[in-house]
Formats: C-alpha cells, sequence, structure tokens
C-alpha cells in the first residue's frame, strides 16, 4: 500500500480559495486546467539583500525592505540587484481558464488573452461579484469572443515557489506569459490553434504584455492595455501607500503557509486609494475585491518597472484603456498634458508603441486603477468590445 500511494499525485495547495460558488458565466463553457510550463534559461535580476537571506523574512524586515526601495530605488537596485543571475530548468504548474461561448464562437481563430495584474488572480476578469455587471469573460463570451485567464505565479492555484525574491520575480512573469502565447498558437490550450491573439492587460498584466510585444511583436494581433501608462512617476506611492503586508499574517485564513516575500495590502483604505475612485463604484464591490486579494512578491514589486525599457517594436493596433482618476499610472489626473500636448495616456503611443498601425485612446470618467470595478465598467467594456469588433471585421 505504502508504495502505490507514493505513486498518487499529492494535491496541490491551494490558497486564498474563492469565497463564493460562482463558477462562471451563464454564457459560455469554462474549463480550468493546470499547464506545467517549462521555461527556457532566461536571466533573472539578482537579489543579495542581507534583510532577506533567509528567504522568509519577518514583518519588519518586510516593511524596511519596501521602505529602502522606495525611498532610492537607484540605491537600492545598485546595493542589492545589480547584475545578472540566471535560471535553468525552472518548470511552475500555471492554472488557466478557458471559456468558449454557449453561442459559438464567432471570431474563429481569435482568441482573448487575459492577464491580470497585481493584488488579484485571473478572476480579476470574471468577479464573482455581481458577474452580470462586471464580469470582462461574461462580456466578451456575449461577444461570440473565446477567453483565456490564467493566474500569475504565485496567486489563484497557480504554483507559489518558496523563493519570492529570485524565483517570483517580472522576468519570470514574462516568460510564462511567452510559454502561454506559444502554447496558445501551438493548440496547446484547449486543443485549436490560434492563429490570432488579441492580449487585454491590466496594470501589471499590461506591463507584461507590453514587455511581450517587443519580443514577440509578430505573435500577438493587437493590444488592449487597461489601468496602464508610460508614466512610473507615480509607481512609488503605489508602493508605499498599500502598506504591503505578509500575506499569512494579514489573512491567516487564507494564507497560511506563505513566507513572508508574499504580501497583500495591509488595509482596505490602502486598496481603496490605489483602486478605487470614491463614490463612483459600489461599496460592496471594494470590499469583496479586499477580501477575495491575492498576494504579489517582493521580488515582483521590486522588478516590475523594469520590464518596460524603451519602445516595442510591435506594429499592431493598440488600444489604451485607463480611467481618468487612475491613481497607480497618472496620479489621478490623466489629462495632465506632459508635454503641453499629450495626454499622460497620449504619450503612451509615441513614448512606448512608435510604430503602432492604429493607437488610441478611452478614458472612462471617474474612474480609478481598479478598471472592472466602478459604476463605468459596463461602459468601458463596451467601448472594448467595439474597438475589437472593428478590428476583426
Ligand atoms: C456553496 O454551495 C454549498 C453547497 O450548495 C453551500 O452549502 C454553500 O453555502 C455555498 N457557499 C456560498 C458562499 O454561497
Ligand atoms: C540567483 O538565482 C538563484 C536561483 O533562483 C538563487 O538561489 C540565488 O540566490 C540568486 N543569486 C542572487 C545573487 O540573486
Ligand atoms: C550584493 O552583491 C553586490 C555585488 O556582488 C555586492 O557589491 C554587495 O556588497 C552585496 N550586498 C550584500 C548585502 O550582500
Ligand atoms: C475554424 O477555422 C478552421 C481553420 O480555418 C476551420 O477548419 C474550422 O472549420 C473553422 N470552424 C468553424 C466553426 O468555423
Ligand atoms: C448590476 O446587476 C444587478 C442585477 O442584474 C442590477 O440590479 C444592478 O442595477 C446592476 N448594477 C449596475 C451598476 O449596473
Ligand atoms: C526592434 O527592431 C530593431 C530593428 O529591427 C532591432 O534592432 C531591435 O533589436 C528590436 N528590438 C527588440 C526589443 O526586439
Ligand atoms: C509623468 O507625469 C508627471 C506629472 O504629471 C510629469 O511631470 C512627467 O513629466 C510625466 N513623465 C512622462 C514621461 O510623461
Ligand atoms: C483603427 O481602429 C479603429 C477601431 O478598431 C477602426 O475603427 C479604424 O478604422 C482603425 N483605423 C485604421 C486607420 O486602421
Amino acid at each position: 500500500m505504502l508504495a502505490l500511494i507514493s505513486f498518487l499525485p499529492l494535491a496541490a495547495v491551494v490558497y486564498g480559495s474563492p469565497l463564493t460558488n460562482y463558477t462562471g458565466p451563464p454564457n459560455a463553457h469554462c474549463a480550468r486546467t493546470t499547464y506545467r510550463i517549462s521555461l527556457p534559461p532566461y536571466t533573472t535580476i539578482p537579489f543579495n539583500s542581507s534583510l532577506a537571506t533567509d528567504l522568509d523574512p519577518t514583518q519588519p524586515a518586510v516593511t524596511e525592505l519596501q521602505a529602502q526601495f522606495t525611498s532610492s530605488q537607484a540605491d537600492f537596485t545598485e546595493d542589492y540587484m545589480s547584475g545578472t543571475n540566471s535560471s535553468t530548468g525552472a518548470v511552475y504548474d500555471i492554472s488557466g481558464v478557458l471559456c468558449t461561448p454557449k453561442g459559438g464562437d464567432k471570431h474563429n481563430g481569435t482568441i482573448q488573452l487575459l492577464v491580470h495584474g497585481i493584488a488579484f488572480d485571473s478572476s480579476y476578469w470574471d468577479l464573482a461579484f455581481q458577474p452580470e455587471n462586471y464580469s470582462y469573460v461574461w462580456r466578451a463570451a456575449a461577444e461570440g469572443y473565446t477567453t483565456f485567464r490564467y493566474d500569475r505565479l504565485g496567486t489563484g492555484e497557480s504554483d507559489h515557489p518558496f523563493d519570492g525574491y529570485h524565483e517570483v520575480q517580472a522576468a519570470t512573469d514574462l516568460q510564462i506569459l511567452l510559454q502561454i502565447i506559444s502554447l496558445l498558437h501551438s493548440g496547446g490550450i484547449g486543443g485549436n490553434a490560434y492563429s490570432s491573439i488579441f492580449a487585454i492587460g491590466h496594470s501589471y498584466g499590461s506591463i507584461q504584455l507590453a514587455a511581450a510585444s517587443g519580443i514577440v511583436p509578430g505573435q500577438l494581433s493587437a493590444l488592449v492595455l487597461t489601468g496602464f501608462s508610460a508614466n512610473g512617476s507615480y509607481v512609488g506611492q503605489f508602493q508605499t501607500s498599500n502598506a504591503f503586508s505578509r500575506a499569512d499574517e494579514t489573512q491567516p485564513s487564507r494564507f497560511t503557509g506563505l513566507p513572508g516575500s508574499y504580501v497583500i495590502s495591509g488595509l482596505p483604505q490602502s486598496s481603496q486609494i490605489n483602486f478605487f475612485y470614491y463614490p463612483f463604484y459600489d461599496l460592496d464591490i471594494a470590499s469583496f475585491s479586499f477580501s477575495t486579494t491575492q498576494p504579489v512578491t517582493q521580488g515582483v514589486l521590486f522588478t516590475f518597472t523594469s520590464l518596460i525599457n524603451g519602445a516595442s517594436n510591435f506594429t499592431g493596433p493598440v488600444h489604451v484603456v485607463t480611467g481618468d482618476r487612475d491613481w497607480v499610472f497618472c496620479g489621478a489626473q490623466c489629462d495632465i498634458e506632459p508635454d503641453g500636448q499629450h495626454t499622460i495616456l497620449e504619450l503612451v503611443g509615441p513614448t512606448i508603441f512608435p510604430q503602432s498601425s492604429n493607437f488610441s485612446v478611452f478614458s472612462p470618467a471617474n474612474t480609478g486603477h481598479g478598471l472592472n470595478m466602478h459604476l463605468s465598467t459596463p461602459d468601458s467594456y463596451t467601448n472594448i468590445m467595439d474597438w475589437l469588433n472593428a478590428l476583426s471585421a
């Protein structure tokens, strides 16, 4: 018997399991699958702060690292993160959900790839809170689109590697995204080889997509970057105002077992500042979002801005959809014109996508960084679907 037991796969530990029984929109067939993703050798950013030598720092050490990083990113980078490190042979289990419209896929050969940001897992795209209003997957299925969303490494039902500094960092997330894109084209997801990928990101998900578009410009057909700009001036206040706290100590019932490098927003009001523009949202969606929040590693927090350095060679169409009151990417004033001519959002075109065939911006009014969680959300989805439908027409 003992010998037999050793052949049984160990059930993966699932952190932060959902609080509701919602299993997806009624207008789509949704299937969750775990994909074993092997990464090619790639370059990571070294990290050798003595505050994190045991990879499981105490809350005061976590906070001190955050303070040092935010007070002088240049010094922090030089002291702890200069040079390069390498990763070879990394393999991760990544969990994703493929949703096919019950009414039939009206865009044969095209799939929408949905990449979520920090503080969420992929359920950001199919919120269990009033999904008839807020689920992007539901709305896309109503327009006949198949969607694929996946949980970033260290969130949801994907692997949670113990090393949240050297392993779970932005370079790793980008490599995983590149593998997902490749799998979608080869038929490795759902059995259909998709010839066209419409890639939709939110926040850090948009950052990863912008980076991927420069590395594999021919493999993405269109980009919709939500909760995004090219202006990094406000990322520092995102880092501090979240009061990032050990996930396991802040929500023990959901995250016990995770090391100290995995953090979540410490307070509902931190989450409000970063994601919501009061009072233009349902207060209950803010509570829901806070109680279902997902961790991010300090490795990701210290490296995610490194993914964007300069212009992308992407030549396809790009649509930026960022709320006018996005605090993280605009300091809550997206209509400021830093050059006296273009808003912060319009500057994404010349700054990051100078070769895009068709660059446009939509900035819904009275909307914060959490684009999918405001009263404007249904209108934002209409705008995105109209833009995509015009492309595929
Ligand atoms: C989920 O479904 C089970 C079984 O039907 C039920 O007992 C439970 O209360 C439900 N949970 C929620 C949060 O709705
Ligand atoms: C390099 O990466 C390996 C594997 O992720 C890690 O164990 C090691 O600590 C890293 N070295 C530095 C200096 O970051
Ligand atoms: C980290 O590594 C750099 C380069 O090797 C070195 O200069 C620095 O002293 C190291 N810092 C710590 C805290 O180990
Ligand atoms: C989808 O496209 C493929 C390849 O072009 C074709 O073989 C298949 O019949 C199409 N399916 C539908 C439902 O139109
Ligand atoms: C959300 O959906 C519910 C139920 O369908 C509806 O009563 C409510 O008015 C909707 N809210 C918004 C903001 O659309
Ligand atoms: C973009 O294209 C230029 C010219 O073809 C090339 O030199 C450069 O390496 C490309 N950049 C990336 C990130 O692929
Ligand atoms: C970012 O926004 C700030 C404040 O509006 C502005 O001073 C700065 O020039 C902007 N930077 C870029 C690159 O647009
Ligand atoms: C740009 O995209 C929009 C929306 O998809 C479309 O209506 C318009 O025709 C496109 N313009 C060009 C020049 O392709």
